[in-house]
């Protein structure tokens, strides 16, 4: 069975066909970081006009590298949310317009679930299928959600952040120093240049649920160490590296940045990895977890797959190939499968969900 993907729920245009929940044909993702680049930030209004440049492109790529025609797919699915409503809106009709014109049936699906599936998609694909019960930790510029996974498609949410996302953090700090945006990957490749130990961040206490997260904290300790300092020629250096530069090296940025800026990088980075692995582990003992899945753009990032190593036998840490972390459509293909399987399908009523809880 081989289904047709789209996904647009933020800035990436990106179409997939996957086989059988598990083999990818074809995986093409369209990123807008050249025109989101300049405003340290996704702008929503040009997010939607650019899916509607891209989306047909994208799609009939996907299909090409597949080496299929559209007749030839068993189902067309699409992420209903959660996202940005106008960036949905454009993969959902013109997925409706494919269901449409092919016959094939529609499947909506839920982009967190779709993360998850990225993970449970190369598990099956190397043959060693995810074991049940597992721990997702979805973690993106979006989410930061830890959910209990009983059996495939069956979720339990034990916690999520009070405040910003952990990837929303990276990119505040980012680009409050001037590093552009997405802020992950940057901080990401300069931490092992810094001191992890050098500035101390103190660690949120929460009440009531306790596997709940929160990032706000570790983002105004930077603010508060910025504002002690005169930062504003270094930060005025990276934001004219980024003008000049859209994608500078790490080579470029470390002519711009001192040994201070990096010690805090690293630092940030460090906290941020301390406090999901300190929920990780709770959860692990908390649900009996065979197998960690851990998920969304934040887990391409270096600092976090090195902590994140199995601490007990017979569990198993899995993280996707950093393509398959960041926001792409084999995973929504991956997540559809099991729908077509049991025949929950959408209708051309589907409607894009800015907010949509897996559990
Ligand atoms: O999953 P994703 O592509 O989109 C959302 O669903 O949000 O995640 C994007 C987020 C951004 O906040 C970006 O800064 C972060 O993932 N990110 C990283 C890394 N690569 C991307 N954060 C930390 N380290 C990275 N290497
Ligand atoms: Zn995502």
């Amino acid at each position: 069975m081989r289904i047709l993907a789209i996904e647009s729920s933020c800035d990436e245009t990106a179409a997939a066909v996957v086989e059988d929940g598990q083999h990818v044909l074809s995986s093409v993702v369209a990123s807008q970081l050249d025109t989101h680049g300049k405003y340290g930030g996704v702008v929503p209004e040009l997010a939607s006009r650019e899916h509607l440049r891209a989306i047909v492109p994208v799609v009939r790529e996907a299909l090409s590298r597949a080496g299929m025609t559209l007749g030839e797919v068993d189902a067309i699915a699409v992420t209903q949310g959660p996202g940005l409503v106008g960036s949905l809106l454009v993969g959902i009709t013109y997925a409706k317009g494919l269901s449409f014109a092919s016959g094939r049936p529609l499947i909506g699906v839920n982009h967190i679930e779709g993360h998850i599936h990225a993970v449970v998609m190369e598990a099956l694909d190397a043959g060693e299928p995810v074991e049940y019960p597992a721990l997702a930790l979805v973690v993106s510029g979006g989410h930061t959600h830890l959910f209990e996974v009983k059996r495939e498609s069956e979720y339990r949410l034990l916690g999520k952040t009070r405040d910003d996302a952990a990837g929303e953090a990276f990119d505040k700090v980012a680009k409050l120093l001037g590093f552009g945006y997405p802020g992950g990957p940057v901080i990401d490749a300069l931490a092992p240049h810094g001191n992890p130990k050098a500035v101390r961040f103190t660690v949120a206490k929460m009440k009531g649920n306790t596997t709940d997260l929160s990032f706000s904290g570790m983002k105004t300790a930077v603010l508060r160490w910025f504002e002690a300092r005169d930062m504003a020629d270094e930060v005025a250096l990276r934001k004219q590296l980024v003008r000049e530069t859209p994608r500078p090296t790490v080579e470029q940025w470390l002519t711009v940045t001192p040994k201070t800026t990096l010690d805090l990088l690293a630092s940030f980075q460090y906290a941020v990895v301390e406090e999901l692995m300190r929920r990780i582990v709770s959860c692990v003992e908390e649900i009996g977890a065979r197998t960690v899945i851990v998920s969304g753009g934040v887990a391409c990032n270096r600092g976090l797959r090195a902590e994140a190593v199995p601490r007990r036998a017979g569990v198993r840490v899995l993280f996707p190939t950093p393509g398959l972390s960041t926001d792409n459509a084999a995973m929504i293909a991956a997540a559809a499968f099991p729908k077509l399987a049991r025949g929950e399908f959408a209708d051309m009523t589907l409607a894009a969900k800015a907010s949509l809880p897996l559990a």
